[in-house]
Parts: C-alpha cells; sequence; structure tokens
C-alpha cells in the first residue's frame, strides 16, 4: 500500500478567495492534513486565528503535532461540520473554507475500508460519531433502497443488478469487505480494464456518501452559516461531484444573505490536475455574506 500525504487541492486559489485579513478568526470546516488551515494562519499575520473541525479523529491527530508551532491561535475540534455552531460557541468569523469529501490518507487507509483499490473491512465511516457501517447498511436496506442509493448517490445507471448482487453475495456470506464488495459490482459491470477507471468506482462513492450522510452534512453546514459568519467575511466551498456542486451552487443563489462572487466554478489548472489527479473533479464556488436587513 503506498501512503500518499494529502495533496491539498486548490491551495493559493481558495486561500487567495477567502481573504484572509490580518488578525481575522476563521472556520476551517474539513481540517484533513491541514494545509487550507496553514495556510489561513500564515495569511492572517501573527494574531490571526483559525477554528477547525474534523469528524475523523486521525487528522486531529495528525494535525496536532504538525501544526504544534501555531498554539492557540489554532482551535481544534471534533465535530461534523454540521455542527459547527457548537464549536465557534457564539462566535463569528470572517470566513469560512470547506473542502469536501475525503483525503487520500483515508483512502489510502484500508482499516476504513473506503476504497477498492486496498482490501479491508467493509466500513468507510468518516468518523466515529457515524453509527452504521457500509457493511450493516447493505444488509438493513432492502433491495430497492440499496438500488436506490446506488443509482442516487453514485449516478449508476445499473443500480438494481448491482443491489441484486450485493445482496446475493450477503446470503452467500461474503460481503464484509471492499474486495466482496468490488467483486460484486464487476459480476455485473465486468472486470476492470487496464487503464480505464474500474466500474466499481460509483458503488463506492454511493455507499461512501449514504453512510456519512455526506449530502445532509453539507445542507445543514449551508443552512447554518449565514448566522456564523460577519458581514463581509467569505464562504469558499470546493466540491469533488455535481451532487455535492449542485446543493452549493443553489444554496449560494438562493439564499439572500449570500452575494455570489464565482459565476463559473473555479476549477484546478492542468498543472494541478497533473499533479494531482483527485483534483480534476473539484468546483469551488465562493461568496460574501451580505449586510442583514436594517444593518448599515
Ligand atoms: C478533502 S479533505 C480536506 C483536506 C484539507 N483541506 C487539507 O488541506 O489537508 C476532507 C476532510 O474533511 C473531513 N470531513 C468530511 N466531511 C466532514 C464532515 N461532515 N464533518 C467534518 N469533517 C468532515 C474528512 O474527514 C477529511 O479529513
Amino acid at each position: 500500500m503506498s501512503d500518499r500525504p494529502h495533496e491539498t487541492v486548490l491551495l493559493d486559489v481558495a486561500c487567495d478567495a477567502l481573504m484572509p485579513r490580518a488578525g481575522g478568526l476563521y472556520l476551517d470546516c474539513t481540517l484533513g492534513r491541514g494545509g487550507h488551515t496553514r495556510e489561513i494562519l500564515e495569511r492572517s499575520g501573527p494574531d490571526g486565528r483559525v477554528i477547525a473541525l474534523d469528524r475523523d479523529p486521525a487528522a486531529l491527530a495528525a494535525v496536532r503535532e504538525s501544526l504544534a508551532g501555531y498554539g492557540d491561535r489554532l482551535e481544534l475540534h471534533q465535530l461534523p461540520f454540521s455542527r459547527a455552531a457548537e464549536a465557534l460557541a457564539g462566535r463569528k468569523v470572517d470566513g469560512v473554507l470547506a473542502d469536501l469529501g475525503v483525503s487520500s490518507p483515508q483512502l489510502d487507509d484500508p482499516e476504513r475500508g473506503m476504497s477498492f483499490r486496498h482490501e479491508g473491512p467493509l466500513d468507510m465511516r468518516m468518523g466515529d460519531d457515524v453509527e452504521e457501517t457500509a457493511y450493516e447498511l447493505v444488509r438493513r436496506l432492502k433491495d430497492d433502497a440499496l438500488a436506490d442509493v446506488i443509482y442516487e448517490y453514485g449516478e449508476e445507471r445499473a443500480s438494481r443488478p448491482i443491489a441484486r448482487s450485493i445482496k446475493r453475495a450477503i446470503d452467500e456470506g461474503a460481503m464484509e469487505t471492499t474486495k466482496h464488495l468490488a467483486d460484486a459490482v464487476h459480476r455485473v459491470l465486468g472486470w476492470p480494464r487496464f487503464g480505464k477507471p474500474d466500474t466499481a468506482t460509483r458503488t463506492f462513492q454511493a455507499l461512501r456518501i449514504a453512510v456519512n450522510d455526506e449530502l445532509g452534512e453539507l445542507e445543514r453546514l449551508l443552512a447554518a452559516l449565514p448566522s456564523l459568519v460577519k458581514e463581509g467575511g467569505r464562504v469558499v466551498v470546493i466540491s469533488f461531484h455535481s451532487l455535492e456542486d449542485r446543493i452549493v451552487k443553489h444554496t449560494l443563489r438562493d439564499e439572500p444573505a449570500w452575494q455570489v462572487v464565482t459565476k463559473k466554478p473555479v476549477e484546478p489548472d492542468e498543472a494541478e490536475g497533473e499533479r494531482n489527479p483527485r483534483s480534476r473533479s473539484a468546483k469551488m464556488r465562493v461568496a460574501v455574506r451580505r449586510a442583514e436587513e436594517g444593518e448599515q
């Protein structure tokens, strides 16, 4: 197993969009390995502060060491970002960054069970606030409901035969590992061919999104943000698939608290795409907090 460090996507572009100011207070909803957080701390001067969240205890443990030098300018919370208000405890911030999805260390850890590239238990939970594993989910859902999850969150047209194949494997006692899940998909869509994307990609994405309620988390975060950001403060969201991007686009456009800055989403340039293939699907949207009615 190669353990890739997490390469931060749109590092400078996202921090340029956030425009950290000296002495500002910022919320990083998705700490990961701390790439964006470090850059915000660097750009916001000796009095700038970041409150950073991650639901994954491994992310917090790694950053506690690597960013220890920033002392109490960095405040860490193990929380799902839908509960950002708890971490802020009444404070308002000058800007918010959310770099959604999973990190490379999460994908590369076989014990997390997130990838068909590594054999491990069929878990997929990002943090210990998530109760149900992917294995438990596929056992609990009836065929139709499982097919709906695979169709909706994976945009997978062969969702029904894949759901049946998964259920058959459960009956045969062969659905406990990521390899079992990949095999169940490959039995329907064919075995991976060299140089082609693995046909199990969409099903893995769908189950990961469902296990972690990723879209619900995003909707609840976006609903909470207007009351957490100061007037003139900025929100920067980087998403990695169309389902997330659609939610970000519509919420920022339809919520009167936001003035959208990015008419079109910003994407990594060619050089970043070459260097970091994971970045290729990234889309960044930015908005500024308007004054509340009645405010100057
Ligand atoms: C793409 S990585 C962030 C990388 C980070 N920007 C960096 O520079 O290293 C996404 C991180 O967000 C976390 N995450 C995803 N969804 C979350 C949620 N709903 N609440 C809290 N953390 C979440 C994941 O555990 C992961 O560590």
